[in-house]
């Protein structure tokens, strides 16, 4: 890998709030800084190692300038349809909505056609069936694409989508119609997705082999339908592309990624600060925390370390949106337990702003906001808070980008990813699989009748005992 020197112009990661110079006993020192220093230079190069030896393939992702161009032409055919919809859960789900809400407008989909450009573009990621009765009685079926997403094409969620949507497109349209709706992005070979695919002719993408869900949102998974809606997916790649060029070779002190990696498992591990709350100051960038709470907790959050040995590792990452949340959670992070580290993200330039008028000006509570923007406000607001932790004795950083644009965004998100694979070197786990979502998914087969499955059921029902005795009707 190619070292370069990092680009402030995509982000800055400011830790002082950290230190112990600023924030006293909970801080961290300097031999704490020589114990992440020496870590940070294994696990760097351990995670080179990986990708050297052809692991960790989401590296390569931002330098597909070929991928690019074949969802530009994609999105160039769909461009006539009125709707493009996800049908998708997880990492086949949530990187694309932290894109397309940071990248384009927040109200592009309640656009006239002439002035949006492109499709309208929704993600359907649950299965509550008020949500989705709505989604589609809402939509014209003939003007709407379905990009149905799952890897694995087992997930049950998105199958049952797929099954409604397929069910409806071939009543009310005609079995023929089929291929003109419907866009499969699945295994280029295993899982019963394929299989239909296959089966009916219809059109799909491959999602690939050694790239996992969350770490997918620059493969077809994300690429397509942010495409499909208009989003400048070329300068995602570019701005993913100058994170993974920083990576790996030069200081690790001077690298976000590792930083980001480092200070957050020494504070959890080391200085009891189980949980990480990601906290943007920006509505554009609040389902970016979305996207980084799945990447975070079901890559870290694991039952046994590498070697086999027991161990229950990880961060726990909370959402929490600024200004809002300043009214409603902070206190609790400002006075309450002493088990938290905040990560705050900002912009420092809103793509728009709005000026506070000067009036009321015999007002000293109203006077004092006259004449400063809304951003002003909500930077200042940040600041402020970031500081008030700082002086109660609670740790805090601040990445900030100099405005969310595709590129910020896409250093932004596989920086992330990044620091990800190289805590999992830190926790000495496996930070790619996700055991623990599975023996849910096994009592819902079972009780849902699904063949091979009946144990779960059984199981099930006996673990309810007689605990019917503590429900209060
Ligand atoms: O990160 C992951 O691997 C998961 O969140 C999956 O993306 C999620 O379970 C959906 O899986 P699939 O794409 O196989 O339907």
């Amino acid at each position: 890998m190619e070292k370069k020197n990092s680009d402030p112009k995509l982000a800055t990661l400011d830790y002082n709030n950290l230190m112990a110079g600023a924030i006293g006993e909970a801080g961290l020192t300097d031999a704490d800084m020589k114990t992440i220093r020496d870590n940070l230079e294994s696990a760097v190069k351990n995670v080179e190692a990986q990708y050297k030896k052809g692991g960790l393939s989401f590296m390569d992702l931002p330098f597909k300038d070929d991928e690019v161009k074949k969802y530009l032409a994609l999105a160039e055919k769909y461009r006539k349809y009125e709707n493009v919809v996800v049908l998708g859960i997880g990492g086949s789900a949530l990187g694309t909505k932290a894109v397309f809400s940071a990248l384009k407008p927040m109200n592009h989909n309640s656009l006239p056609a002439a002035k949006r450009g492109w499709p309208r573009l929704f993600v359907a990621d649950n299965i509550d069936p008020e949500g989705f009765n709505i989604l589609l009685d809402g939509l014209d079926i003939r003007k709407t694409v379905f990009n149905v997403i799952s890897k694995s094409g087992a997930t049950a969620e998105t199958m049952s989508q797929f099954l409604i949507v397929h069910d409806r497109l071939k009543r009310d349209l005609g079995k023929t119609t089929l291929k003109d709706h419907l866009l499969i992005t699945t295994d280029p070979a295993g899982g019963v997705l394929r299989k239909i695919v296959d089966s009916l002719e219809l059109n799909s993408l491959d999602v690939p082999p050694g790239v996992g869900g969350r770490f997918s949102v620059m493969t077809a998974v994300g690429l397509a339908p942010l495409a499909m809606a208009g989003v400048d997916i070329a300068g995602l790649l570019a701005g993913a592309g100058t994170a993974q060029n920083e990576f790996g070779g030069g200081d690790v002190m001077n690298n976000k990624a590792a930083l980001f990696a480092g200070l957050n498992w020494f504070l959890a591990a080391k200085k009891k600060r189980p949980s990480l709350v990601m906290m943007p100051y920006a509505d554009s960038l609040g389902q970016v925390a979305d996207w980084f709470g799945q990447l975070w907790n079901e890559s870290l959050g694991k039952a046994k370390l590498l070697s086999g040995k027991d161990a229950a590792t990880g961060q726990t990452a909370i959402k929490a949106l600024g200004a809002t949340d300043q009214h409603s959670q902070l206190q609790l992070y400002m006075e309450g337990p002493r088990d938290k580290t905040i990560c705050f993200l900002r912009t420092e330039n809103f793509r728009n702003n709005v000026s506070i008028p000067k009036i009321f000006e015999e007002h000293p509570e109203l006077a004092y906001l006259g004449g400063h923007s809304m951003g002003e406000l909500i930077n200042f607001e940040q600041r402020g808070t970031a500081r008030a932790l700082a002086a109660n004795g609670r740790p805090n950083f601040t990445i900030s980008l100099p405005q969310v644009t595709p590129a910020s965004l896409g250093y932004l998100l596989h920086t992330l990813e990044l620091a990800t694979v190289i805590s999992g070197v830190l926790y000495k786990i496996d930070p790619l699989d996700q055991p623990g979502v599975e023996l849910g998914k096994k009592y819902t087969y079972g009780l849902m009748g699904r063949q091979g499955f009946k144990e779960f059921k059984t199981a099930y029902e006996k673990g309810l005992g007689n605990h019917s005795k503590y429900i209060v009707q």
